[in-house]
This record gives structure tokens, C-alpha cells and sequence, in this order.
């Protein structure tokens, strides 16, 4: 191997260590960069890991032969979802970086794009109702007490989880709470909230029959101005991350919501198309359906008709798309001109 590649090496693994005791227990990273590593003869596509989203709760090192369904360990690589795997950030004995260079050469090339290679967990199995719901306590616990974030962990009047029913077929991910969500503990309880909740009331549904919960669980803090609202940062975003993916991995529904720009970088990752751009077209969230549409505080900023009946259109589409009948009057609703 090149004094090179063992530079390159090391520092990865330093990396990878800077993030394991940070709380990281996974990285995901594209099959290019996983193949640059472990392949010396192939010239790197980019030095390090790209981090995109970490999970501490997951274990590490040894936990490489885990079964654990939200990681794909060599031996699985072959068989799984070909648009994605994850790394444990304790790949550092040989004979593992070995298995991983064995396991990721074999893959079948044609069937990753530099696109579609986003490295994300599959699914797990869905849990029965009960066990669900044991399952999302356990969870909700745990996201209540995080102080992950410690300015946030200080400012916050509340963590705010997510309301509605985990066995829904529509999860709605909003950015981050503002200061009534803060004050009340539930998500989308101000101005924008109640729009969703209109929005909600005209799809025939209401706010527990759907699962609603943000990007980032506690409102991003603005010292000096307590009611003041501002955007997650990305730090934020990606130390928050985990706690909604493992509330996806619970209520699993059939089609998620990504209300505005910070809940579709989120849950697609940085880089992605704008937000005008994207609306009402599919996107596929670790193989659930994803439609990113705009989020209710825009039509709020935003009064005309043809943005209402965007995100109507939107919510159509979402109906459809998860089993529920939609009636002519619903269909026609925001036809008239501007
Ligand atoms: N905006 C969001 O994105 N989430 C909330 O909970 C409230 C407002």
C-alpha cells in the first residue's frame, strides 16, 4: 500500500474516531468513497467520508456482525437495497476493511449512480401495534431528555417530539419549533400549524390521524430575542437527525411529508434541488415515498391562490398515494383563476 493511501487511511480513521466520540455510532457514505478506501489501486473521488447523517444510539466496532436491520453489514451488501448501505464508524482491523473491500467490490456497479448511492439504512421490520408503542415511548423518553445540542438543551422551554397516531400512513415533517411550539411542547401549534391543520381538515384528516413532527426537535435558540424564529443550522440538523429517522423507523407510513427547504435537505441531504424546484415531484426517502411540498408558513408570507393550489395538488397526490379516496369536490378545489 502507498505511504499515501496509509496517510489517507489514517485520517479517515481519525475522522471516523473525531465522530464515534461525538456520539456517532454510523456513517453513511457513498459506494464511491467506501470503494476509494478500501482500494488502494483507486484514485480517491473525495478524501474523507462524506457524513451525511449519524446515529448514536446505533453500537460500533465489534457490533459489525450486529443483525440489526438498520445496518447492513458486508455479508448483506450484495442483497441489499441498492441505493444505499451504512458503515460502522469502527471499520479500523485489516481483516474488517477487508471484508468491507471484498463485500463492496462485488456489488454490482450499474446499479448505483453517484445520485441514488446516498448511503441510508433500510427500513427495519414494522413492529406490531403494541410493541410500537412501547417502542415510541421508549424513544420519546429518550428524545426528551437529549441535550445534544447544549445551547438549545439551555434555551428550550420544551423538546418537542411529534403528535398524532404511529400507526399513521402520512408522516408531515415540519423544520424546527417556534417559540408557541417551544411554550406548548407540540409541533405546528402557531400560525403555521394552524394552516397545516386546515390543510389537514380539507384532506378529510385530522392532526391524529397523521403523524407531525420537525427536522429538529427543540426551537432554534435566538439569544437576546425570545420569540424571535430562525433556520436550523446544519449542525443542528445533523445531530437531530437520528431521533427522526428512528421515528420513521417506528411508524413507517406509506408516504412522508416534507414541509419547506430545511425538511427536504434534511431528509434528502444537502445539495438537493430548491424547494420551487422539487415540489410535487416524488421523492423516495429509504424507500418510502417523499413529497416535498412548500411549507404552510410560506403560503402565509405567500397569499396567492396558484401557491394554494400547489401544495393542494400536492396533497392530492399524497392522498393517492396513500390509500385514501378523494372526492370530485376535494379535486376541484382552488380551480378558480387568481
Ligand atoms: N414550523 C415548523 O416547521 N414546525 C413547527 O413545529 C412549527 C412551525
Amino acid at each position: 500500500m502507498s505511504s499515501a493511501y496509509l496517510q489517507l487511511l489514517d485520517a479517515t480513521i481519525a475522522h471516523l474516531e473525531t465522530l464515534k466520540d461525538r456520539g456517532a455510532g454510523w456513517v453513511p457514505v457513498r459506494r464511491e468513497t467506501l470503494l476509494s478506501i478500501v482500494s488502494p489501486a483507486l484514485k480517491p473521488l473525495n478524501p474523507l467520508p462524506s457524513l451525511v447523517r449519524r446515529e448514536a444510539a446505533k453500537p460500533t466496532g465489534p457490533a459489525i456482525q450486529d443483525s440489526s436491520m438498520s445496518f447492513v453489514p458486508p455479508e448483506r451488501l450484495a442483497s441489499a437495497s441498492p441505493r444505499s448501505f451504512v458503515v460502522p464508524t469502527a471499520v479500523r482491523s485489516e481483516a474488517a476493511v477487508s471484508r468491507w473491500s471484498k463485500a463492496v467490490s462485488a456489488l454490482p456497479s450499474a446499479s448505483f449512480s453517484p445520485k441514488n448511492s446516498l448511503v441510508a439504512a433500510p427500513l427495519p421490520p414494522p413492529l406490531p401495534p403494541e410493541a410500537r408503542a412501547a417502542a415510541v415511548a421508549e424513544l420519546r423518553a429518550e428524545i426528551l431528555a437529549c441535550s445534544r445540542c447544549s445551547h438549545l438543551a439551555t434555551s428550550r422551554h420544551s423538546v418537542v417530539f411529534g403528535v398524532g397516531d404511529i400507526q399513521a400512513k402520512i408522516l408531515f415533517v415540519g423544520e424546527a419549533p417556534g417559540v408557541e411550539e417551544d411554550l406548548s411542547g407540540e409541533p405546528f401549534t402557531g400560525p403555521a400549524g394552524e394552516l397545516l391543520t386546515k390543510i389537514l381538515t380539507a384532506m378529510g384528516l385530522g392532526r391524529d390521524s397523521v403523524f407531525i413532527t420537525n427536522i429538529v426537535k427543540c426551537r432554534p435558540d435566538t439569544p437576546g430575542d425570545s420569540v424571535g424564529n430562525r433556520k436550523p443550522r446544519p449542525d443542528e440538523v445533523s445531530t437531530c437527525l437520528p431521533w427522526l429517522e428512528r421515528q420513521i423507523d417506528l411508524v413507517q407510513p406509506r408516504v412522508l411529508v416534507a414541509l419547506g427547504a430545511s425538511a427536504v435537505e434534511g431528509l434528502l441531504g444537502k445539495g438537493t434541488t430548491g424547494i420551487a424546484q422539487l415540489r410535487g415531484a416524488w421523492q423516495n426517502y429509504r424507500g418510502i415515498p417523499l413529497m416535498p411540498t412548500y411549507h404552510p408558513a410560506y403560503l402565509l408570507r405567500n397569499q396567492a391562490l396558484s401557491e394554494k393550489r400547489k401544495v393542494w395538488e400536492d396533497m392530492l397526490q399524497i392522498l393517492d398515494r396513500a390509500g385514501y379516496p378523494v372526492s370530485t369536490k376535494q379535486r376541484g378545489f382552488f380551480l378558480t383563476k387568481d
